[in-house]
């Protein structure tokens, strides 16, 4: 039928556009998800290029007389595709909701699958715990930088520049000029003076503490540490807990006193506690302190070694067909004893340097490695699987 439309033509082609849409809405609805189809059928009727948009535009050949008669022909089909439309999405969407509320409700009766809760690392809790022991011992807990000055965490101590017990904690110094708080939080002064460094120990908080508040004083310091050290016994950040008894008449036989209830509180009513002479500069006298072995009692011998010899002739602690294991101890290499700090009398230097009259006041100090207790306490060989994050070995400890 080329050639120019006329009015008849156009009327015919809008009705049958008409008929044609609306039966293909009807039948979209038969569909599940009519959504799709309501779309395509909108863009060939409605859209730019669609049929009744065409023939819109092509009124413009109509006579003047001709053209209203089919404009409002258009207008009306165009209106009636677009409320079939609609309804059509409405009824779509109607439909939808109901097989949803009539679906079967959610298997509520299925088992969960709860998320995992975390645990405390190793260190932290053996931290807490050492904690624990000593507050009920009356102690406080205080707390200090772990960037330090040189005041803090050498001068103070007794350690002064170029003193060669400074080498035994070489550490990580800050480039001069690095930001550092003025005041902390709690009211003492930052690093400064001095060079600026990563702590190398828990003993700042002792200076700090005494600066901050006048004798008696009764704390343990736990924190974080570094040096510059790195093997299999080494990690260059570790664990410390500082503490510090300072009072009138306090003597070593306090020192050791507190440090075997802590020993016999923490690993056992058996552990036995010895002190060796040893040398710090901000203690006078000086001690290593050891424990006996927590794996095979202070015998010093390994366990199976042990056994075999209780209980002769009955085979136990062994596997059949292997021979006991003999020889010393692994975990104290057969001595018995185990270090676990080091402790002494407050130096009077220290004193002087904080402000407290030595001839009034003495007291103990003592640094404790938490790494090395978690280890004996969990029985740990290997210091780094402590700082890996590996979870496979986190897993191990409930
Ligand atoms: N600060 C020492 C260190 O890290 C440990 C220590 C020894 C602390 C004796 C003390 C003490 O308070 O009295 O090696």
């Amino acid at each position: 039928m080329e050639g120019r439309p006329t009015p008849e033509s156009m009327l015919e082609a809008l009705d049958s556009a008409k008929r044609t849409a609306l039966a293909l809405i009807e039948e979209a609805l038969a569909e599940e998800d009519p959504a799709g189809v309501l779309e395509s059928i909108r863009l060939r009727f409605l859209g730019k290029k669609g049929e009744v948009s065409l023939i819109l535009k092509s009124m413009g050949s109509l006579s003047a007389e001709a053209r209203p008669a089919v404009g409002q022909a258009a207008n009306a089909t165009r209106d009636a595709i677009e409320s079939a439309l609609a309804r059509a999405k409405d009824t779509a969407e109607g439909a939808a909701l109901d097989r949803e509320l009539r679906a079967p409700p959610i298997d509520v009766s299925l088992p969960g699958r709860p998320v995992e809760l975390g645990r405390r690392h190793p260190v932290s809790r053996t931290g807490e715990e050492v904690v624990r022991v000593f507050e009920r011992m009356g102690f406080k807990v205080a707390s200090g930088p772990e960037i330090e000055g040189d005041f803090y965490n050498f001068e103070a101590l007794n350690i002064p520049a170029e003193h060669p017990a400074r080498d035994m904690q070489d550490t990580f110094y800050l480039a001069s000029g690095h930001p550092v708080a003025a005041t902390l939080h709690d009211g003492t002064r930052g690093p400064e003076p001095g060079e600026v460094l990563l702590r190398t120990h828990t003993s700042p908080v002792q200076v700090r503490s005494m600066l901050r508040s006048p004798p008696p004083i009764r704390i343990v310091c736990p924190g974080k540490v570094y040096r510059r050290d790195s093997d299999l016994t080494h990690t260059p950040m570790f664990h410390q807990i500082e503490g510090l008894w300072v009072d009138r008449q306090v003597t070593m036989a306090d020192l050791k006193g507190t440090l075997q209830l802590f020993a016999t509180s923490f690993f056992g009513k058996d552990t036995r506690v010895r002190l060796r002479p040893s040398y710090f500069q901000f203690t006078e006298p000086s001690a290593e302190v050891d424990v006996s072995c927590t794996l095979c009692g202070g015998s010093g011998a390994s366990r199976s070694e042990m056994e075999g010899h209780e209980d002769a002739g009955q085979g136990n602690g062994s596997i059949a067909g292997k021979p006991p294991q003999t020889g010393p101890c692994k975990t104290c290499s057969g001595t018995g004893w185990l270090e676990i700090l080091g402790a002494g009398m407050v130096d009077p230097a220290v004193f002087e340097a904080v402000g407290y009259d030595p001839d009034t006041w003495s007291g103990f100090a003592f640094g404790m490695g938490i790494d090395r207790v978690a280890m004996l306490r969990y029985r740990i060989d290997d210091l780094r699987m402590l700082f890996e994050n590996d979870a496979r070995f986190l897993d191990q400890f409930p």
